[in-house]
């Protein structure tokens, strides 16, 4: 079985729930909080080792305690965490999530030491992988550092999955060397240019993407499932129905298990349908949710089947 090497953003996490609005400069008040390890290369690398991958994660911290606490949560999920630097004088990244009714209404990033990664990083680790293995990333390191990538990766044969997120940080070149994107309409919209990013404009956002050079396209639509537009055309792939309470780190989540289910050696329809069982399942708890292999999988039988809509 391959291996899934995962470069990316690693930030330490406040989650407010309930925050109550002000009119003035006064205080704002949260219902609850909780604070975890968070970064999307982070979270993806932990979710992809508890679902039984080998995943290496290549990012930097600061030598501050939140460093500490992100790379030892890693470790604990049985990540390896011999490519994560400690970077002197910065800090590590920091993101406070204010969620509503499980949904981000706002997210403020911080990307302290994340910013310092280089390809320097991150070349010895791509020079071990072969065609079999898998990288994931996406756009919370340096941009000239994710294009260094994305050729290297392309020139070796090896698939990148590449999460296009924050969006106004992803160019055209990284989208070109993609073996897969996973946006969300959100994501898709400000891609794109567009301002809607209602779930009526699904087809042709995915559409607009391919076009724009993608080789394969997964549009991630919340509750509405998954559309996947490659060679094969387009598929609407359903997920389950549940009860959102914190959204935060699904589509880290959906990555993952499309990662590990690609390297089980399931084929790509079947791989969005275990991704979307593992998101939805990361989406039903407070926090980042990490789901194991075998909830995926139970979740995965009960799914409506997948349709095609025509290439
Ligand atoms: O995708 C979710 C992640 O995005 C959070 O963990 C947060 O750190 C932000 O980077």
């Amino acid at each position: 079985m391959g291996r899934l090497l995962v470069v990316g953003g690693l930030n330490m996490d406040i989650h407010l729930f309930g925050v109550r609005e002000s009119a003035t400069q006064a205080t704002l008040v949260a219902e609850s909080h909780l604070a975890e390890p968070g970064g999307k290369a982070g979270n993806v690398s932990r979710a992809a080792a508890r679902m039984g991958v080998e995943a290496t994660l290549v990012a930097r911290v600061g030598t501050d305690d939140f460093g500490e606490h992100c790379i030892e949560a890693a470790a604990g999920d049985g990540v390896d965490v011999s490519g994560v630097i400690r970077t002197p004088h910065h800090n590590t990244g920091f993101v406070a999530i204010d969620l509503q009714e499980g949904k981000h209404r706002s997210l403020v990033f911080s990307p302290g030491a994340n910013d310092r990664l280089t390809w320097a990083d991150v070349a010895p680790h791509v020079a071990k992988l072969t065609p079999d293995d898998i990288v994931a990333a996406q756009a919370e390191l340096p941009p000239d550092t994710l294009s260094a990538l994305a050729a290297e990766l392309t020139a070796r044969g090896v698939p990148l999955f590449l999460d296009p997120a924050p969006p106004e940080r992803v160019r055209r070149d990284q989208l070109l060397s993609a073996d897969a994107i996973t946006p969300d309409l959100e994501e898709a919209a400000r891609l794109t240019g567009r301002r809607d990013s209602s779930v009526l404009w699904t087809e042709a956002a995915a559409r607009e993407l391919r076009a724009a050079g993608a080789r394969r396209v997964i549009l991630k639509r919340s509750e509405h499932g998954a559309v996947l537009l490659d060679d094969d055309g387009l598929r609407e792939i359903p997920t389950a129905r549940v009860k959102a309470v914190d959204e935060t780190g699904a589509g880290d989540v959906f990555l993952a298990a499309l990662a590990v289910s690609r390297l089980d050696g399931r084929d790509w329809v079947d791989s969005v349908r275990f991704a979307n069982a593992a998101a939805a399942l990361s989406v039903s708890r407070i926090g980042l949710g990490l789901p194991d292999r075998e909830e995926v999988d139970a979740l995965v039988r009960r799914l409506p089947e997948p349709r095609l809509r025509g290439s």
